[in-house]
């Protein structure tokens, strides 16, 4: 399809700490975001007269992807319409994922990023930078770091961003589950956990995880990955416990569920070492899939 392309990256979050409920039914957040090199790309462009929004998505295991409104891309096209003064406007979305879907990797929000710069451009909506950040925001909160991209920490809900200086080129190797888990279940479950004295929230800040970013070395990354909801991941689904521990007996220096999970990331000494352990731990049969994903990458971009 000819049109608007926009490619956008996957996030993993280095450090996610999670705070007590809030009253709107969201978590604050302290968190380091970084961009990985699993791309999706948006596509949209004009629809023929009163075929009202289509969206079609292609790539694997995207069953679970709803192509009406409920799709957080649609919900991005209108939002911009309705900026641009748009009324229900004709428009196709076409969306080619590589980003697995409910994986913990923000996916849909990464299309919601992509169609939002997308339909600035489609409609040629003056609106800067700032705005469609706001717009991002209530979209979902990991919607706005894929507009930014790079390496930056979160605060909020994980909406406040502000960029972090990240010395080094970060080789990953990212584990598909079989599963997918629904955000809202892993925060609720976090919560439950907590409850009953099962959980804690992580003390500390993120100042020796940013001094090592900044270092680039690996081997110091690698023992401040931390994630709040990697009890609550693995509580819901167990065998993420048996996938970890695969990845670092395999040689991983380190080992996290991404987000919310189900996808695990492991860091690698470098590009080699990472590519060589994404080998392995596909020979094992014992994941869905397997990728090598560099990071820092760009955020959201139009590619024609
Ligand atoms: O912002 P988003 O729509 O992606 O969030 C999905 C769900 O994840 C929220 O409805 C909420 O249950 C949970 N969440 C949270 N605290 C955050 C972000 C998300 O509790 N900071």
């Amino acid at each position: 399809m000819t049109g608007v392309r926009v490619a956008v990256p996957a996030k993993i979050n280095l450090s996610l700490r999670v705070g007590p409920l809030r009253p709107d039914g969201f978590h604050d957040l302290a968190t380091i975001f970084q961009a990985v090199s699993l791309i999706d790309e948006v596509t949209v462009a004009h629809g023929e007269p009163d075929s009202g929004r289509l969206v079609t998505v292609r790539g694997q295991r995207i069953d679970g992807v709803p192509l009406d409104d409920r799709n957080l891309a649609a919900r991005a096209a209108i939002a911009v319409a309705q900026l641009a003064g748009l009324d229900d406007p004709d428009v196709r979305i076409e969306i080619d994922k590589s980003i697995p879907v409910a994986g913990g990797m923000a996916g849909g929000s990464a299309d919601a990023a992509a169609t939002l710069l997308a339909c600035r451009r489609l409609w040629e909506v003056d609106v800067d930078d700032a705005v469609l950040h706001r717009l991002a925001a209530e979209l979902g909160s990991d919607v706005p770091f894929c507009l930014l991209g790079g390496t930056a920490r979160g605060t909020g809900r994980g909406e406040h961003l502000v960029p972090v200086l990240d010395g080094g080129q970060w080789h990953w190797v990212v584990a598909f589950d079989e599963g997918e888990l629904s955000t809202p279940e892993v925060f609720a479950e976090c919560d439950r956990l907590r409850a009953i004295g099962a959980a804690e929230p992580t003390l500390g800040s993120d100042d020796e995880l940013i001094a090592a970013l900044r270092s680039g070395s690996p081997q110091e990354l690698a023992p401040l990955l931390v994630n709040d909801l990697q009890p609550a991941a693995l509580a819901l689904r167990p065998s993420l416990a048996a996938t970890l521990e695969l990845g670092t007996e395999l040689g991983a220096l380190a080992g996290i569920v991404s987000g919310s999970g189900p996808t695990c990331v492991f860091l690698g000494a470098d590009r080699d070492h990472a590519i060589g352990l994404a080998a392995e731990l596909a020979g094992t049969g014992r994941v869905r899939g397997v990728r090598h994903a560099v990071g820092p990458v760009r955020g959201a971009h139009l590619v024609a």
